[in-house]
């Protein structure tokens, strides 16, 4: 039974860096407190819990003496300098493509333009950027927003770095309706899910049976659940390799291994170890 891996799987490189930075402060003795999970994934929030991490979720929780992350998805300067007055050390995680939008947010409205950021408003990365562009920002899910606009002063129109680039430069289209100067766009969209998920059709095109492993509840997982059963009816979306079916893998040639954004490699290696015990179980039959 051969076992092929997708071209792109797992951590992307904005979650690998921040989980990188807190393995650090931990082996620097660091009491060590994310602001917020640091990513949406059990067991991996496990692992690092028993390592003396914990998540906090209001500003009043951090206790002087310990050093606290702030995620991928970056905060607002606002919530960043609280953070500042309050722990020993903050460690800045935000993924640097995140920084790139909060960056050009804070110039436009230094430049006393509007900056329409086409995402979800309760998003927290999208809550973040907003901070940067105080006053001079609004946050519209798709074209269909824009109509509720104002009337835009030289806008800058960037992206929530996940969402789709169709929804993105349909949007895009659509502000300049809504002023009479230049429109400056800037697509800030991160390539990492698209890769992932082209990534996933291509393997389910030649196995005959998919596992993705990540989270039943995280989004990115369930959309390569998607792209993967239009090419390959038999695929799992499974949390850890104690899901796998042995009787499923009979008479099986060639299985595929993918794993959403926010999946260690510690859990994938383990899916792929059960998967050579089965295969060769079950060659011994
Ligand atoms: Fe960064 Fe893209 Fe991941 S923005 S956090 S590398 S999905």
């Amino acid at each position: 039974m051969e076992i092929i891996l997708a071209k792109e799987y797992g951590f992307c490189f904005g979650v690998e860096r921040a989980v990188e930075m807190v393995e650090k402060a931990l082996s620097e003795g660091e009491t060590v407190r994310t602001f917020g999970p640091l990513i949406h994934n059990q067991q991996e929030i496990k692992r690092l819990e028993s390592k003396g991490v914990k998540a906090i979720n209001e500003l009043n929780e951090v206790q002087e003496g310990e050093t606290v992350v702030i995620r991928a998805h970056g905060v607002t300067p606002q919530i960043e300098a609280e953070l500042k007055s309050k722990a020993s050390r903050v460690i800045d995680a935000t993924c640097p493509f995140v920084t790139r939008v909060q960056r050009l947010a804070a110039r436009a409205a230094a430049q006393d333009r509007h900056v329409v950021v086409v995402g979800n408003p309760e998003h927290p990365e999208m809550i973040g950027v907003k901070g940067y562009a105080p006053n001079h920002a609004f946050i519209v899910r798709d074209a269909s927003e824009v109509p509720s606009l104002p009337k835009l002063k030289k806008p800058l129109v960037v992206s929530q770095t996940t969402i789709k680039a169709q929804t993105f430069f349909e949007t895009a289209e659509a502000i300049k309706t809504k002023t009479d100067d230049e429109v400056e766009v800037i697509n800030t969209i991160c390539s990492a899910t698209r890769d992932r998920q082209d990534a996933a059709r291509e393997l389910a095109e030649k196995v005959e049976i998919v596992y993705i492993i990540g989270g039943k509840h995280s989004s990115n997982s369930q959309k390569l659940l998607a792209v993967c059963k239009e090419k390959c009816e038999k695929t799992f979306l499974i949390e850890t390799e104690e899901e796998i079916n042995p009787e499923d893998l009979r008479g099986v040639r060639r299985v595929g291994v993918t794993a959403g954004a926010s999946t260690p490699n510690w859990l994938i290696e383990k899916v792929i170890q059960r998967l050579k015990e089965i295969g060769e179980q079950l060659e011994k039959q």
